[in-house]
Order: C-alpha cells, then structure tokens, then sequence
C-alpha cells in the first residue's frame, strides 16, 4: 500500500516539473489522472490481509452464538493428515531450532496460524523426553495427570488425534492396528491395548509426543474455559496439580502473569470461544531458567514447598548456570466433545551454547532490556541480569567484530 502510494507521489512530482517547464498543465491533467487511476485500480487487485478469511470469520461468530458450554458434534470435518516426514529417524533428526525472541518484547497473544503439518514435531530428544515422563508419572502420579469426568470423551478424541496424526508423519515410531485397537511404539516396543479394561487414554497420549498436553473444557454457567484433563510432567515453573480444574482466568492470575487482567484475558476468553475446529494456531514463548533441570527449577524453591518464586532464588553468578527455556505452543478444537485442546513442547538448552548462533545475542539482549518491571517481576530479571546482560554484550560485540552483517539478520519469526 505505502509503497504504491509513494511511488504515485513520485511519478505526479516529476510529471509537474516537466509541467512547470512548459507550463501547459491543460494537456497533462488528464494524464495524470490516468496515472492515479491505473495505481488505484493495480492496488483494488492486491490481497488485503493474509489473517483470517471471511469465510472463517464468519464461522468464528456464530460460535459466539452458541450456549455457553453447548457443541454440536462435528461428525463431517476430519484433521487433514499429514504427510509422512521425509527420513525422519528417532535418533539422528534434529528439534527444530525456534529462537523465538524479538528485539522488542511486546505482551500479546502472539498467536500465529498453525499449518496442520506441524501440529506435532519430534525429533531425535523423543526417547530423553519419553523417559523423563515416564520417570515423573510413576514418581508424582497424579500431581502429574488426571481426566475428570467432564473431560473423559475428550482425552479419547486427543488420543484418537494424536495416533492418526503421528502414525501418518512417523510411521517408523507410531504403529496403529485399527482393527485390533493396538498401538505399537516402536523404539520403546510397547504395545497399548485401547480395549483394554484399565486402558489410561492421557498417559497413552503422553507416551507418544515430546509434548505436554491440556484439555480445555467450555463451562455450561458462564462460558469460561476450564483445565479438566491433561499431562503436564515438566513445566518447570508451576504444577499441574495446582492449576488442575482451574479457569483460564484463574490460571494465569494465580500466577501473576504480566497484564494478563488488562490486555491478554479479554482477548484470550473471547478467542477460546470462539476458536474454530479448521483454525488452530501456534505460539512461541522463551524463558531464562538458573540451573539445569527440565521438569521443576529448583532455583525458584523445592517443588514440594506450598511458596515458590523468584524471590527465594539466589542470584547466578556464573553464566554456565544460565539456560534458555522456551516452549512451542499449539491450541486446536476437537471436532467431535468441542474441548479445546493445548500442547506444549519445552526445549531446553545452555544459554552458552545458543549465543555461538549468529544475531542470537544481540537479539536476546535488545529484547530482555527491553522487557517491562511487571515482566522483569515475572522472569526473574533480577536474579540473571548481571551475569547474562554483560555476557550477551560480549558476544554480541565479538560477532559484529568478526564481521557480523546486522542488516542481513532474517526477519522470519520464530527465526
Ligand atoms: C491462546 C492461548 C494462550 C495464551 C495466549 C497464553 C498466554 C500466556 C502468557 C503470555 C503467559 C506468560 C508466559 C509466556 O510468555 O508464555 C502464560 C503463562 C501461563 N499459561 Fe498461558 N496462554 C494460553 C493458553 C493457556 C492454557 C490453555 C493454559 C492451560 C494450562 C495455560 C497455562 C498457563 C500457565 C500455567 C502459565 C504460567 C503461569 C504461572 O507462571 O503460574 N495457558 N500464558
């Protein structure tokens, strides 16, 4: 748009200088206004938005219409399968390298439309995080998963998706007897009998993907989403057991998420509601985390303690003890029970390690100095800043020293 109108400026300025020069403006006026109208009817033709289409929107309103609670099952429309990941091998695929900060931290949503190719991803981490699950369900039992009643059709659809898709991209890890009802995984060779009589649909979910999983119910009273089944075994910062059961407000509140009463809450009830089942989306968030451990920072205090957080952290003061933590986000309907149904993968490295990446500095920088008080509050600035601030310079410097071209820096999110 700008720069068609620009470029209209320009051709009109030049068009009246040679106009000035013989000043017979008669002759040149109609030209000019063939001029404007060609750019304008050029622009009518362009795509205006690449959001959300019409049709979609359209859908997405008379969700608002409904009942609060009510979903008429979606019998007709079926996940697209996804096409099966070329060479994709259990042991030498590498995780998808998200670098998911901007020079600005901005709090939104920051949801993005999901393609339903990259639903789920797994890469060659599957079998650490497989046992790592396995090691924290038998541990913490049911600190780390449950389905209440509300929410038992829908862990069966959750677990119907995940095998139809998994099967389809990895065929040489998830195996699925339709007839017999029998799930094969192949690495771990286990075998799931889905007519079994004790058969756990959520645990079984969680034996195939890398990925937390949640179920959100829509409540028949007031139409707010409400946390009724899932698998969460390391989210590092905050317990399933707590969160269990909670509202969507109320889990995010409970947790003093920055803005969340003023910008994010509005936006996110009205989005749950009206999320369609053919429009899911992905979000990629990044946190710093001061010591090594995936499932529960022990840097914010034990997990068994009721009062956890940041305040009880003692300052870093080696930049070895630093990672980057970030996870990878997913939000889709069910067709069939409605719930909405919310992934996440954690991925996890030395923050030493990412700063050898090119931009990876410099961007990491700008963003957490540019992070909000509420923000630094809710990321522990304060305990990492005076290691990680002067590291991130230094490597910053030596990468532009060593010729780093910051105009060449990609700009495609989540880098
Ligand atoms: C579109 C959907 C959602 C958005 C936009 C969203 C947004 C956020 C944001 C901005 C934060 C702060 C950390 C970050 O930057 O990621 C956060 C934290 C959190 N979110 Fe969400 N969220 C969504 C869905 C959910 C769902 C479905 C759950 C259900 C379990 C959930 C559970 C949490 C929890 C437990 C935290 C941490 C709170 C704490 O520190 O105690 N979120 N969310």
């Amino acid at each position: 748009m700008n720069h068609n109108s620009s470029s209209i400026s320009f051709d009109i300025n030049s068009i009246k200088e040679t106009l000035d020069q013989s000043s017979s403006y008669i002759f040149v006026l109609p030209v000019l206004l063939l001029v404007a109208y060609y750019f304008k009817t050029q622009n009518d033709l362009k795509p205006k938005s690449k959001s959300l289409t019409p049709s979609v929107k359209a859908t997405a309103s008379k969700m608002d219409q409904r009942p609060f609670g009510y979903w008429k099952p979606d019998l007709t429309w079926k996940t697209p399968t996804p096409k099966e990941y070329p060479n994709w091998s259990v042991k030498t695929t590498k995780p998808v390298p998200y670098r998911a900060f901007k020079h600005k931290y901005n709090v939104t949503m920051a949801i993005r439309n999901m393609p339903w190719d990259s639903w789920i991803e797994l890469d060659n981490q599957w079998l650490k995080f497989h046992n790592m699950k396995l090691k924290r369900i038998a541990e913490k039992g049911q600190d780390v998963w449950r389905i209440s009643p509300k929410a038992v059709d829908a862990a069966w659809e959750l677990l119907h998706e995940l095998i139809a898709f998994t099967s389809a991209k990895y065929p040489s890890l998830i195996k699925f007897d339709k007839e017999k009802q029998i799930l094969k995984i192949t690495e771990t060779n286990q075998t799931f009998d889905l007519k079994a009589k004790d058969f756990n649909p959520i645990i079984t979910a969680a034996n195939l993907v890398q990925d937390e999983l949640v179920l959100m119910i829509e409540d028949p009273e007031d139409g707010q989403y409400s946390l009724e089944g899932g698998c969460i075994t390391m989210a590092g910062f905050w317990k399933f057991k707590e969160k269990f059961q909670m509202k969507l407000d109320e889990i995010h509140t409970s947790g003093s998420v920055p803005k969340y009463e003023t910008h994010l809450g509005p936006a996110m009830n009205k989005f749950f509601r009206r999320l369609t089942v053919d429009s899911p989306v992905v979000r990629n968030n990044y946190f710093i985390q001061t010591d090594e451990h995936i499932d529960w920072s022990r840097s914010i205090g034990p997990e068994e303690s009721d009062s956890v957080g940041w305040n009880a952290a003692t300052k870093a003061t080696n930049i070895k003890d630093l990672w980057f933590r970030s996870e990878r986000q997913t939000v889709r309907r069910l067709p069939k029970t409605g719930a909405i149904a919310f992934t996440i993968r954690t991925y996890f490295m030395p923050i030493t390690e990412m700063c050898e990446e090119p931009y990876v500095p410099r961007r990491l920088l700008n963003g957490i100095k540019s992070w909000d008080e509420d923000v630094n509050e809710y990321r522990g600035f304060a305990v990492f800043k005076d290691v990680l601030l002067p590291y991130l310079q230094k490597r910053a410097e030596e990468q532009e020293a060593d010729g780093l071209v910051l105009d060449d820096e990609p700009q495609d999110y989540p880098y």
